[in-house]
């Protein structure tokens, strides 16, 4: 009481307005934070998102589809689909999934997802079946996500009442007097400190799955944690949003859940040996350390996921011949090339072990022999009479691509590992986002949204396709409204202003011009610096396909950082060159 009273006389209560560097602060700029940041625009609140990378956009710059329910699409594709028969799917798959928030997704999905994302000039054209649904429900926005999230990051710059801190992170959530008070910062280009004050606080700082410590620390208790774990997700996903919420008692679930992808191949460009890249090869055959197929390669992937996670040693070998090689795919930004994939990854023979036949192929890879030359003349077999007795890989019933034989030397053995993907726990939120502590008590003025809740637990134990970046969306504005509720109080704008429309329309890059000096990449990529570590892979990009500057830097200025909004706007032309 004491303590409260003095703080009264010093301010105690929410931020005053004429204190607030904004209404609402948002920690993180993926799609969780941009949809928070934009719903709370929309009900009045101004608002600063703090963000510790060059270029806001997190995860999602690199993902694919949505789960959407009951769409324009999905009917005019003769499909349809109803918030029941996808509650249904969602809670048969994810075996434990949160029924509430599988409820309350599949309700409002088309309304306050796909609808509200069309009024930004999202356009939802391409439908896939995928195994879970029984109704085709993943959308795409053109080829991916990028083409949602880029229209939510100039949609929130044209407000001009959401403010962007770049290259930020914060190290500390600040509570006054039983209030929120705001957020501690570092920059990371040069290392200055700042306290941002705000009564309202959304995390959407993302998962963990670049923490392989905490992943293994957590790791379901079913399976033995793999040998060798790389981490498939974005350099910032290292559940700081856990740390910063965990110093006022914030709950956590189900951390054990965890979407692990078993097809990653150690990144050759990291030096650590941590990271790892997606490989997909829809021809190759599978085997294990003991040389043997062990499972039909074209199985959803909660089926081959499984079943190398049960493996001992948890890894795998993909094996191809020549032919097989052109069908190699790596995912990500810096491997769209076919001429990077054949010299970094199939000429690399710390990666890829070759030869001119089955046997030799086997001894450089340290598989035995015999089982390996048996497991390739069996699979031809199948290949060839159309029928994997086996597995059930080719044949009647079976969809999947058509294996190629494996005749053609040079003969490939690729191994792969375990590799971090996607959070399914964190924060525990109640039905307004409001971060619950151990006790179920409400940690008044802090709010989650996104993957660092584990997507509220949408997806049970089993990952979905689309349910994380719908979801995100869903949760952020939710946290958005509530939070710009909180802050506002009386003053919040009960309708929310309508969508800018000058977002749905792409500002037109001003016509390339010559650059008044040209700048040298080279000394600028040879080192990392802190801040820097976008500028760095996109640039190592740039000087690879041998990209001339004015493609993007489109302004007329010499090539440099995008300090103001028209700048900023101009630069988020240039995404989808590379994403
Ligand atoms: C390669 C890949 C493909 C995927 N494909 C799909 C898909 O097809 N469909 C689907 O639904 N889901 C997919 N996912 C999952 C989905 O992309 C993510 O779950 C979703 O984008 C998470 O959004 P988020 O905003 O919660 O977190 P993030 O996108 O991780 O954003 C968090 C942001 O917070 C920032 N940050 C973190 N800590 C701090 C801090 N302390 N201070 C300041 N900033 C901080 C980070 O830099 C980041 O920008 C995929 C994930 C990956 C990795
Ligand atoms: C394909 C698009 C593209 C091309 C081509 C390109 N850039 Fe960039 N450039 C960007 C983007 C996007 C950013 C912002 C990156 C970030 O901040 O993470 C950027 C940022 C920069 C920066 C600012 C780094 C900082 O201090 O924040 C410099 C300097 C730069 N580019 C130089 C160049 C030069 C020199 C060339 C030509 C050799 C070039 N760029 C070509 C897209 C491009
Ligand atoms: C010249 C190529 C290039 C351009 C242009 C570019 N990027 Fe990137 N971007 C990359 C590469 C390469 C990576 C690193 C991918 C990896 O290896 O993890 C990356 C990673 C990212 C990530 C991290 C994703 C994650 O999983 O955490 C974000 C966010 C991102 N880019 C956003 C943007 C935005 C927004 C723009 C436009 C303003 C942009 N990028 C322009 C090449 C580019």
């Amino acid at each position: 009481m004491l303590v409260c009273a003095i703080a009264f006389i010093a301010g105690c209560g929410p931020v005053a307005a004429d204190r607030r560097d904004a209404d609402v602060i948002v920690i993180g700029g993926g799609i969780a934070g941009l949809a928070a940041a934009l719903e709370a625009e929309r009900h009045g609140a101004r608002v600063l998102v703090i963000e510790a990378n060059s270029v806001p956009g997190g995860h999602a710059v690199m993902a694919g589809g949505f789960a959407l329910v009951d769409t324009p699409l999905q009917r005019s594709k003769g499909h349809s689909d109803s918030p029941d028969i996808a509650f249904r799917d969602l809670m048969v798959w994810g075996e434990d999934a949160d029924e509430w928030w599988v409820r309350h997704y599949v309700d409002s999905s088309r309304t306050e997802v796909h609808d509200w994302l069309a009024e930004l000039g999202v356009k939802f054209s391409v439908l896939l079946d995928t195994p879970e649904d029984t109704v085709p429900r993943f959308h795409f926005a053109g080829g991916a996500a990028v083409n949602v999230v880029v229209p939510m990051i100039r949609a929130a710059l044209e407000t001009g009442r959401i403010e962007f801190l770049l290259n930020t992170e914060v190290t500390e959530i600040v509570r006054r007097g039983g209030q929120m008070d705001g957020a501690q910062t570092r920059r990371l280009r040069g290392d200055g400190k700042h306290m941002y004050r705000a009564p309202a606080l959304i995390v959407a700082t993302g998962g963990y799955q670049n923490d392989l410590d905490l992943v293994l620390k957590t790791w379901r208790t079913d399976v033995a944690p793999p040998a060798r774990l790389l981490s498939g997700a974005g350099e910032f996903a290292r559940g700081s949003g856990l740390e910063l919420a965990e110093r006022y008692g914030a709950a956590r679930s189900r951390l054990d859940h965890q979407v692990t992808f078993i097809d990653g191949l150690p990144d050759p460009r990291d030096a650590t040996g941590r990271r790892g890249l997606l490989v997909q090869n829809p021809v190759a055959m599978w085997v294990d350390a003991t040389g043997r197929r062990f499972t039909n390669e074209a199985a959803p992937s909660k089926v081959t996921g499984e079943a190398v996670l049960r493996l001992s040693p948890a890894t795998h070998w993909l094996v191809f011949d020549s032919a097989g090689a052109k069908r190699l795919q790596i995912r990500g930004a810096a491997w769209l090339g076919r001429e990077t994939i054949e010299r970094e990854i199939l000429g690399n023979g710390a990666l890829v072990k070759r030869a001119d036949t089955v046997q030799l192929l086997a001894e450089t890879a340290g598989l035995p022999v015999a089982a390996l030359v048996d497991s390739v003349e069996r699979f031809n077999r199948f290949v060839e009479q159309a029928v994997d007795t086996d597995f059930g890989r080719i044949g009647p019933g079976s969809s999947a691509t058509p294996p190629l034989p494996i005749r053609k030397p040079p003969y490939y053995a690729l191994q792969l590992f375990p590799m971090t993907r996607k959070s399914m726990g964190g924060l525990v939120v109640d039905h307004e986002t409001r971060v619950l502590g151990g006790a179920g008590q409400v940690l008044t003025g802090l709010y989650a949204a996104g993957e660092v809740t584990g997507v509220a637990g949408i997806n049970g134990r089993n990952g979905g396709s689309g349910t994380f970046l719908g979801p995100s969306v869903l949760m952020g504005r939710m946290a958005g409204r509530s939070a710009a509720t909180l802050s506002l109080g009386d003053k919040v704008l009960r309708e929310p202003r309508p969508a800018s429309t000058a977002a749905a329309t792409a500002v037109e890059p001003a016509p390339a011009a010559k650059p008044t000096e040209t700048v040298d990449l080279t000394p600028l990529l040879a080192q990392s610096r802190p801040g820097y570590w976008h500028f760095e892979k996109s640039h190592v990009v740039v000087v690879e396909r041998g990209l001339d500057c004015s493609r993007c830097h489109r302004d007329g200025r010499t090539p440099g950082p995008a300090v103001t909004k028209p700048q900023r706007l101009v630069q988020l032309g240039s995404c989808l060159t590379c994403h």
